[in-house]
């Protein structure tokens, strides 16, 4: 069984136990958040982190937000919850994940308007629940629609971590390859370690070793290479936000993955719930990139590796270009040669 990578634990009165993904691999340990505070610190610093666990931690964190509020009248609830949304908003800007949680929050206290304060506060609950129970279905919906592209004696290559970490527990690129384990497929994984916080070398090989997949981590600069050798006969990443046209953000590195995938005829697939989808943009021009410390790339895990004083550009995310995919993996379907209609074909409008 997969481990619970972000749950609630409790009423309304509960808390968010959560695996601190910092610790991984040497620690499995878990963290539990009770304030909201606490919450906004775990997204930020990627304690937990990946899009679909970043959305369950925005509606987790409304809980705490809420735990907090004390009042009868609705009209100052109301106020205080747009302050713990907007403040969770501000803990991380790409994933677009948060922002589709919040405004599941936001919407159920709208719909419920005329509600005792408290009815209102346990149908928040109720959803935040609905979240996490959801994506557990569909990360396995998006590995069983997925897992055709995995075939026996491929080569997979992977950049980030997609895993059950960045979701409720199952995954969404490596779902596909879960289920394909589970259908008894022999395939191969290559792990790009994933500068400069590791999320491949500390995280997907740690996933896919637990599940008993073959699984060889190299460094980001060797894909090309390995990819020439013809160890790879598909990659599968993961997203942080989708635009409507199909250009889809993830982990600095990825668009150059899929320039590499391009150049060697190999097929790049996008495995991401709907819930990642932002269609309110029409490309992926508009979509906000993080930029993080200069330390994460100068003094990595504590050991410098770069004169004091260097000047750093440390952008988190990049966006491929939708004509360098070859389909988008949902749960509602595959999205096959994405573009605007294509989309739409699979989502609606
Ligand atoms: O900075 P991170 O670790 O949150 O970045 C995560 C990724 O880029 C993942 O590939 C993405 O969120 C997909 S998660 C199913």
């Amino acid at each position: 069984m997969p481990l619970p990578t972000i749950e609630w634990e409790g009423n309304l009165e509960g808390r968010v136990r959560l695996i601190d993904q910092t610790r991984l691999p040497t620690e499995l340990k878990y963290i539990y958040c009770e304030d909201l505070k606490s919450i906004w610190h775990a997204i930020k610093t990627l304690m937990v982190r990946g899009a679909p666990a970043i959305g369950i931690a925005a509606v987790t964190g409304v809980l705490l937000g809420i735990k907090d509020i004390h009042v009868d009248d609705a009209e100052v609830f109301f106020k205080e919850l747009k302050n713990v949304t907007n403040y969770l908003a501000t803990s991380r800007p790409t994933a677009v994940n948060l922002f589709w949680g919040l405004s599941r929050m936001e919407r159920v206290a709208q719909e419920n308007q005329g509600k005792p304060v408290h009815e209102i506060k346990e149908l928040l609950l109720q959803e935040a629940i609905d979240v996490q129970n959801e994506d557990k279905s569909i990360c396995r919906k998006i590995g069983e629609n997925g897992v055709k592209y995995i075939k026996d004696g491929d080569g997979v290559l992977t950049h980030c971590n997609a895993g059950g970490l960045a979701t409720a527990d199952y995954g969404t690129a490596l779902a596909v390859m879960f289920k394909a384990n589970e259908q008894g497929k022999k395939f191969k994984v290559y792990a790009d370690e994933t500068r400069p916080l590791l999320q491949g070398a500390r995280l997907t090989t740690w996933e896919l070793m637990h599940a008993g997949i073959d699984v060889t981590l190299i460094c980001d600069n060797m894909a090309a290479h390995v990819m020439k050798l013809g160890k790879i006969q598909c990659v599968i990443v993961g997203a942080d936000r989708i635009a409507a046209n199909g250009d889809a953000a993830n982990k600095i590195g990825t668009y150059g993955v899929s320039i590499l995938a391009k150049e060697h005829g190999i097929p790049f697939y996008v495995a991401a719930p709907v819930s990642t989808f932002d269609l309110t943009i029409t490309s992926g021009d508009e979509i906000p990139i993080e930029e993080r410390s200069s330390e994460e790339v100068t003094c990595g895990f504590g050991k410098r590796t770069a004169p004091e004083g260097i000047k750093v550009f440390n952008p988190a995310f990049d966006v491929t270009p939708a004509k360098n995919i070859t389909a988008i993996i949902t749960e509602k379907g595959v999205i096959e040669s994405p573009s605007t209609e294509n989309v739409q074909k699979i989502l609606g409008q």
